[in-house]
């Protein structure tokens, strides 16, 4: 399994403190069959500047210590580029990075928006080879009252990333009930745990995906997962894929009565 979308890097944002939570966070991933994890600090949000070279030297540093410790998991680099006006050109002066130098870039919106000019640097980036993953919008308050706005964004050719725990429930019903309803619209084409911290905020990955199946299928939950293999090795996801919706059991009906 890969996990795309981490604050795995040291010291640097409000994910791991020290090396020895990175090395927790990494020991956690490979039990749970996890072998490659794309760190992407905060970079350019209100408290966190993160520039490309010093993310790729930590997680140079972070490869060292685990291969130290016997952990079998690589790190690649990345960012959660927070969304800003002159992101186009701090691109081309190098100052920001892919995920995995592949050509898709983690772009996060303020949690309660959508601003106006986040579809013209979506399409920007798409002319620039780069494909934005839009981090967690179902915890957008936006998204949540209009979701035609990310579905506007995907036909742009952005591709949306839900957060493991908020399928699971941790954020509360109404983002698990959002999130699934999401995924059910097509609008998701990621699952990931945007790990922060070894305890309260944890990677949960295989248990995300074990949920999607049972509530989805297992060709949705076999395409989260091919899609995030994709974004490691900077090949293509099509984000037109619509698996059908496996049918819902008898209890899963009857739960669905109560829960939507
Ligand atoms: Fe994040």
């Amino acid at each position: 399994m890969i996990e795309i979308h981490t604050h795995i890097l040291p010291g640097i944002d409000d994910g791991a403190a020290d090396w020895d939570m990175a090395l927790q966070l990494a020991q956690s991933a490979a039990a749970q069959g996890i072998t490659d994890i794309i760190a992407t600090p905060h970079h350019r949000n209100s408290s966190h500047y993160n520039p490309a070279q010093s993310v790729v030297t930590l997680t140079e540093q972070l490869n060292e210590r685990l291969a130290a410790a016997g952990i079998a998991v690589t790190v690649h680099p990345g960012q959660e580029v927070h969304l800003h006006r002159e992101l186009l050109d701090h691109w081309q002066k190098g100052e920001l990075l892919t995920l995995a130098n592949g050509p898709y870039m983690l772009l996060e919106m303020p949690h309660s928006r959508v601003p106006e000019y986040m579809e013209s640097i979506v399409y920007e980036l798409g002319i620039a080879g780069i494909r934005a993953v839009i981090p967690h919008p179902e915890r957008n308050a936006e998204v949540a009252r209009h979701p035609d706005k990310l579905e506007q964004l995907v036909e742009l050719g952005a591709l949306a990333q839900v957060t493991s725990a908020s399928l699971l429930g941790g954020y509360g019903k109404g983002i698990e009930r959002l999130s699934w309803s999401l995924c059910k619209k097509g609008f998701i084409h990621l699952i990931s745990s945007d790990a922060h911290h070894p305890v309260r905020r944890g990677i949960q990955l295989a248990e995300a995906y074990e949920q999607a199946e049972r509530q989805l299928g297992a060709e949705w939950s076999g395409y989260y997962r091919d899609n995030a293999a994709a974004v490691l090795a900077g090949k293509p996801i099509d984000a037109e894929f619509r698996p059908a919706l496996q049918k819902a059991s008898g209890w899963q009906r009857i739960r669905g009565l109560f829960t939507s």
